[in-house]
């Protein structure tokens, strides 16, 4: 495809694009590995992949081979019909820990649509009606679509959209005894995140979570683990919750399981899926051909013992590395593998904008927290090369 000139690609979408994103100055043509490059040829080491989605880099050559050759065999059936990669897809999930059933969505916040609607249906077919209620914690956030947004407790997302779906209530992250005190005989479902991203990256304290799992059982709530960010290897084992010794009843997943394709997927236990019967939800696109054997080339080339490993030992000499870093601006460096939250008292902002003329993509988590979410395939070159561009761009904040 013949380049366009970067202005009049900005303009054509900033005109024709609804304006829901502020958008980087470039345009962005090819990937490659741990590497985007731009239209005029420039290029950036990804530090960000796509929010935790390019978890193998750009253009994975297994991702590749499995959708091309899967995308001229068969593309799209809809659920009416049984395909091969579909039921594979679902049985490596479900083998991969705690869930016997898979169902599949679009995207991250359908994954968490379809474990609201089954913790309700869930809690009505086991306990009759009225429990309802849903327990979400300060700093989450589970997506942008209805029912997310009122698992999502911030202001600025939520106040254009009142009201909201009725019966969610919020107890702060991490606080064992105001959690226990939030969730009661009206609870149907407690949701966290055994990481939570957007939130500014803080892993959730192991003890924390087997609170929140005792009182689920003694209440009859379901406890639901948002790893749509955090799961599939981000953290250095498959799933984050492994390193918590605490097991959900329904886990979501999306994002980096598609390989850079759109997946959601909502795993549930048997117990669970024992009250949900055809016609209860659905999708036409969801779990289809292409992206469930570009999910299934992520998961066997990411749930490899090895390569896990690799990801806890990148994860350590990244923060080792960042915790080196002399700078006045730096207040904490945290998280778990390769899911990373420097936060400094400046606003990250410019940072991430200087980033761009020093070839380095970065996110934000939050005003102060910069994130780093590398593909999972990082090696120590790329590690320095992004503290030294990092260094540099502090520097150059302190020195003004
Ligand atoms: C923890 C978590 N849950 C849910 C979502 C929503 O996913 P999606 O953007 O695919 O709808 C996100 C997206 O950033 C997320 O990080």
């Amino acid at each position: 495809m013949e380049h366009q000139p970067v202005s009049d690609v900005i303009e054509k979408s900033n005109e024709y694009v609804l304006g829901t994103y502020i958008r980087a100055p470039f345009v962005l043509d090819r990937g490659a590995g741990m590497w985007l490059f731009d239209t005029e040829g420039r290029a950036y080491l990804d530090f960000g992949a796509g929010i935790s989605v390019n978890n193998l880099g750009h253009c994975d050559p297994g991702v590749v081979a499995a959708v091309t050759d899967q995308v001229a065999r068969l593309s799209h059936t809809c659920n009416l019909y049984h395909t091969a990669p579909q039921a594979d897809l679902a049985e490596a999930l479900c083998c991969s820990g705690f869930a016997d059933k898979v169902y599949f969505a679009n995207s991250g916040a359908e994954a968490i649509e379809a474990a609201i609607k089954f913790a309700r249906k869930y809690a009505l077919v086991t306990h009759g009606p009225g429990k309802t209620g849903i327990v979400a914690f300060h700093g989450a956030f589970h997506g942008r679509t209805a029912g997310a947004l009122a698992l999502t407790p911030k202001e600025r997302y939520q106040a254009p959209f009142r009201p909201l779906m009725p019966g969610a209530t919020y107890a702060p992250f991490n606080d064992r005894d105001a959690a226990l005190s939030a969730i009661g005989p009206e609870t149907c479902a407690v949701f966290v995140e055994p990481v939570q991203g957007e939130g500014g990256i803080h892993p959730a304290d192991p003890a924390f979570l087997r609170a929140l799992r005792d009182a689920c059982d003694a209440t009859g709530a379901l406890l639901v683990f948002d790893e749509i960010q955090c799961g599939v290897g981000r953290t250095g084992t498959l799933w984050a919750y492994e390193q918590t010794g605490v097991v959900p009843d329904l886990l979501t997943a999306a994002k980096a399981l598609g390989g850079g394709l759109p997946i959601g997927a909502t795993l549930l236990t048997d117990r669970v899926a024992a009250a949900l019967e055809p016609g209860d939800h659905g999708s036409t696109f969801a779990g289809g051909p292409v992206v469930c054997r570009a999910a299934l080339a992520v998961l066997e080339h990411i749930n490899d013992p090895a390569f896990l490993a690799h990801v806890r030992e990148m994860g350590a000499l990244l923060t080792e590395r960042l915790h080196a870093i002399q700078s006045p601006c730096i207040r904490a460096v945290r998280g778990l593998g390769l899911m990373i939250g420097v936060e400094l008292d400046i606003e990250v902002a410019p940072l991430i904008a200087s980033g761009w003329r020093h070839g380095v993509l970065m996110l934000n988590a939050g005003t102060h927290v910069l994130r780093l979410l590398p593909p999972l395939i990082v090696e120590p070159d790329h590690i320095e090369r992004l503290v030294s561009a990092l260094e540099a761009m502090l520097w150059e904040i302190d020195a003004v």
